[in-house]
């Protein structure tokens, strides 16, 4: 979707800046997805105001991460993304609190906190990403939730129109599911995290590292685990039972290293993807009787 001149200018009047014609298959970790518009929000204060203006336009929009664990539709796109700045974002510890922008790389986020003495966050290492889309999805790994360190977040709500801050108590954070609104943009996130020695952390983090080394595809094109695990069981055994490790669309490829990846092995679209989660989840229902749910968050037309 293209934003015309005269949206164009009022927006850059709010401090935003525009990039015209992105491909989000260069945004996003799969390197699938169509063009659009990009709004990239570089001042959180005029974001009520920005969202004002796409609704008195009529210009549809969703909110971009890490653009870690998305799969977006081929072509031209029939909504504009925006997006929060990454480069410096804030972040800074007081006592046991950790401070954090939303845009800050969650791997980023967790060495910081260890160059401050604070851990607790040492299995989310690996996990590619933004602290923003870690919120929003709680990310997990290795044991570790980032959702029980949550004490506030600092967001826009679509619903109120406005910047509110909700406590961590306020928020449920269950498995790889918030309570947050889809179109709730994360800004800020307070965390209170325990005191332990940085050569503590870093071991911690060395064991994460290496287990995750041992047993993801981390120099492949994938969003990461493409469905949840079912209660009590693991979707990466069962499709790996089902031999369908290097099983293919296209280039859509279930992982020959781990069998909830799902990679793009060459140009990928997203309806290869599509059809083969498909077809996975068919295979999976027919064998086991279980219905996969995805983790991937799909961005259709
Ligand atoms: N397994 C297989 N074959 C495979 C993959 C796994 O037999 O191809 C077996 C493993 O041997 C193990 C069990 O399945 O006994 C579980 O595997 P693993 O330890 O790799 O964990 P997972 O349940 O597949 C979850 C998260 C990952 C996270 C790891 C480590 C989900 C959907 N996945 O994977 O998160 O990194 O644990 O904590 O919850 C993600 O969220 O995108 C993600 C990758």
């Amino acid at each position: 979707m293209r934003i015309s001149d005269k949206a164009a200018a009022r927006l850059k009047e709010l401090g935003v800046e525009l990039r015209q014609g992105v491909s989000l298959a260069e945004e996003t970790s799969l390197g699938i997805g169509g063009t659009t518009d990009e709004i990239l929000l570089r001042r959180y204060e005029s974001i009520p105001e920005v969202m004002r203006l796409l609704a008195d336009e009529h210009i549809p929009h969703r909110f971009l991460g890490g653009g870690t664990n998305v799969l977006i539709v081929d072509g031209e796109l029939p909504w504009v993304v925006l997006h929060l700045p990454t480069a410096h974002p804030g972040m800074r510890v007081e006592g046991n609190a950790a401070y954090v922008d939303a845009s800050a790389d969650l791997g980023g986020m967790v060495t910081f906190c260890a160059k401050h003495d604070l851990g607790g966050m040492e299995g989310l290492i690996g996990v590619p990403g933004s602290v923003g889309g870690a919120l929003r999805m709680n990310a997990g790994a290795y044991g570790t939730q980032i959702g029980p360190h949550v004490r506030e977040v600092e967001l826009y709500r679509a619903a109120t129109g406005e910047i509110e801050t909700l406590r961590g108590s306020d928020i449920r954070f269950d498995y790889r599911h918030t309570s947050f609104a889809p179109d709730d943009l994360m800004l800020r996130v307070k965390l209170e995290l325990p005191s332990k020695p940085f050569k503590e952390i870093i071991a911690g983090i060395k064991v994460c590292n290496e287990k995750r080394r041992a047993s993801q595809p981390l120099n492949q094109k994938s969003a990461g685990c493409i469905f949840k695990n079912p209660p009590g069981g693991s979707a990466g055994r069962m499709i790996d039972e089902l031999g369908l490790k290097g099983h293919r669309v296209g280039d859509a490829m279930v992982s020959d290293r781990h069998a909830n990846f799902f990679v793009n092995a060459g140009h990928a679209s997203c309806s290869d993807m599509l059809k083969l989660i498909d077809d996975v989840r068919e295979r999976v229902r027919g064998a086991y009787g279980v219905e996969l749910e995805n983790e991937v968050i799909v961005w259709r037309n």
